[in-house]
């Protein structure tokens, strides 16, 4: 699809900067579904990104850093001038970031409100942040204005729940100059049910700050329905729950179900090219997660141990690889699950390891796209279990790198994912007997069952790629100017 000139708006932009050897500023790429996916839009448009570089105060007004030539990610195609990065102080960013986002918003959009924490002070930064965000907009619009057509329309695209307030205030801003802009929102985590969004308590100034958008766009329709349910019973909309319309002021809102897709052919390859990293005859079960407790991963691992227990034949026979991406490792939620995992893990090597075989692997850390296509490409069964998850991109890229003999995908039916992966087998994670009922049928699954479920799945990723999902989102935008390429495949 070829996008108008975009601002894209994220917490984060593509890529931290880090200090390298000879004390200058370097870029190093951002994890994550988001940047790969969005990274291009701004690359070919011409457009902006503004976020924060992950630094603080002064040092965050320093320029910033072209990429490294050897540098061959989908953000190498953003310059310099493209970044309008957002400079925050370190307090401000505790409270925000910390707090309000990852110890509020987090726990409470994946329904588990009992790990939510509430303070105003929180919030405050909360809402300041939002407005240097807006006001950071509102430039890289102003320059984007400058440099295009009269005609031509700029699209704003926001992405997810650290900015929900910036729609509203970036709509304000923009009226008050009278400039006309296209305004559009992702939210990339689940949108809760109204009894669990309304325990927050402002949370009809969410609504009422997402609603500056003319479209919101969410994984799965039953968010949808959750955010115009909201709507309606909190600030009394007039809303239109079959067709997903929201009537604010004099405008209606578009509400859409968006369901994120991956770069199927990139991860494809990757598979087709990396080389073996684990070998032998026994099974690899595979885990990659950030470390998060929205991932279910202790209750994962749980599981696996009932599984030695119940089914004894698979001793020294089947091992669990479990890579946890260390993740927002200021809150204290994050620090405990990384406590207890560790002696979890622990325990259970400690019960059933012998000379030549533990049951678990355990990688604390990030690795490379080569290797984790390789991890994905050799291993028998990916185990995807979370207890909520928005979409889950690592379901997708496991089915993108079946490339040989295919493996099984068990997927939880809390993840977004699950609504369209209907040829992966599902258990409750809540329940670790039916994970461990799964795991047997998977290890035991026959190729013919294996290569007909896997060739489906792979077949639906392939064709709801991320490309599609870009041009679903513009689509849903009702852009003027907008007509489809040669390329566009829908
Ligand atoms: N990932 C990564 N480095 C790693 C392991 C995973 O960048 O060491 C990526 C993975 O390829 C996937 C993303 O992190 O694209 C995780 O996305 P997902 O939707 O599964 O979960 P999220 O972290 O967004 O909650
Ligand atoms: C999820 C969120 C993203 C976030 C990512 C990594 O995917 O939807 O917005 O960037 O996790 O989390 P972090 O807090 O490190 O940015």
């Amino acid at each position: 699809p070829k996008f108008p000139p975009t601002v894209v708006v994220s917490n984060r932009l593509p890529f931290v900067l880090k200090r390298g050897p000879n004390g200058n500023w370097q870029r190093h790429s951002s994890a994550g579904g988001l940047v790969t996916a969005v990274a291009p839009v701004v690359a070919d448009s011409g457009g902006l990104w503004v976020g924060w570089s992950g630094l603080f105060g002064k040092e965050a007004e320093e320029p910033i850093p072209e990429a490294d030539p050897e540098d061959n990610t989908p953000t190498a195609g953003i310059t310099s001038a493209q970044i309008f990065p957002v400079s925050l102080e370190r307090d401000e960013f505790e409270y925000y970031y910390n707090g309000c986002c990852n110890g509020t918003f987090w726990p409470l959009f994946h329904s588990m409100p009992d790990r939510a924490a509430f303070k105003h002070e929180h919030y405050d930064a909360y809402v300041e942040v939002n407005n240097k965000f807006a006001e950071k907009v509102m430039s890289a619009v102003r320059l984007l204005k400058q440099r295009s057509d009269e005609d031509e329309e700029i699209l704003v695209w926001i992405h997810d729940y650290h900015l929900m307030l910036a729609p509203s205030m970036i709509r304000e801003l923009a009226e008050a100059e009278d400039i006309h802009i296209k305004l559009g929102f992702f939210l990339h985590i689940p949108f809760p049910p109204w009894d669990i969004f309304r325990i927050f308590p402002r949370s009809a100034d969410i609504l009422l700050g997402l609603l500056g958008c003319g479209m919101l766009g969410f994984h799965v329709e039953d968010y949808c329905k959750n955010f115009v349910d909201c709507c309606r019973r909190l600030l009394g909309c007039r809303v239109d729950s079959t067709h997903l319309l929201v009537e604010h002021g004099f405008r209606t809102v578009r509400v859409r179900p968006l369901p994120i897709g991956i770069p199927f052919k990139r991860f494809e390859q990757l598979a087709l090219e990396a080389p073996r990293v684990m070998g032998g005859t026994q099974k690899v079960v595979l885990g990659v997660d950030r470390l998060d407790y929205t991932k279910g991963i202790v209750e994962r691992v749980k599981a696996f141990e009932l599984l030695f227990e119940k089914y004894p034949k698979y001793i020294g026979q089947v091992s669990l690889l479990q890579v946890a991406v260390p993740s927002r490792t200021d809150v204290k939620e994050y620090q405990d699950l990384k406590n207890e995992l560790d002696q979890l893990i622990g325990r259970i090597n400690g019960k059933f390891s012998s000379p030549s075989w533990s049951p678990i692997r355990y990688i604390f850390g990030s690795i490379s796209q080569s290797q984790l296509a390789a991890f994905y490409r050799d291993s028998a069964v990916a185990l995807v279990t979370p207890l909520r998850d928005g979409m889950n991109l690592v379901a997708k890229e496991y089915v993108a790198c079946q490339v040989h003999d295919p493996g099984v995908l068990i997927l939880s039916p809390f993840a977004g994912a699950g609504e369209t992966m209907h040829e992966a087998l599902t258990c409750n994670p809540y329940e670790k007997e039916d994970v461990c009922d799964a795991l047997d049928r998977a290890l035991s699954m026959s190729e013919d069952e294996r290569v007909m479920r896997m060739m489906h799945l792979r077949r639906r990723e392939e064709v709801n790629n991320v490309d599609f999902w870009l041009y679903s989102f513009l689509r849903g935008m009702e852009l003027h100017n907008l007509e489809p390429t040669d390329d566009d495949g829908s």
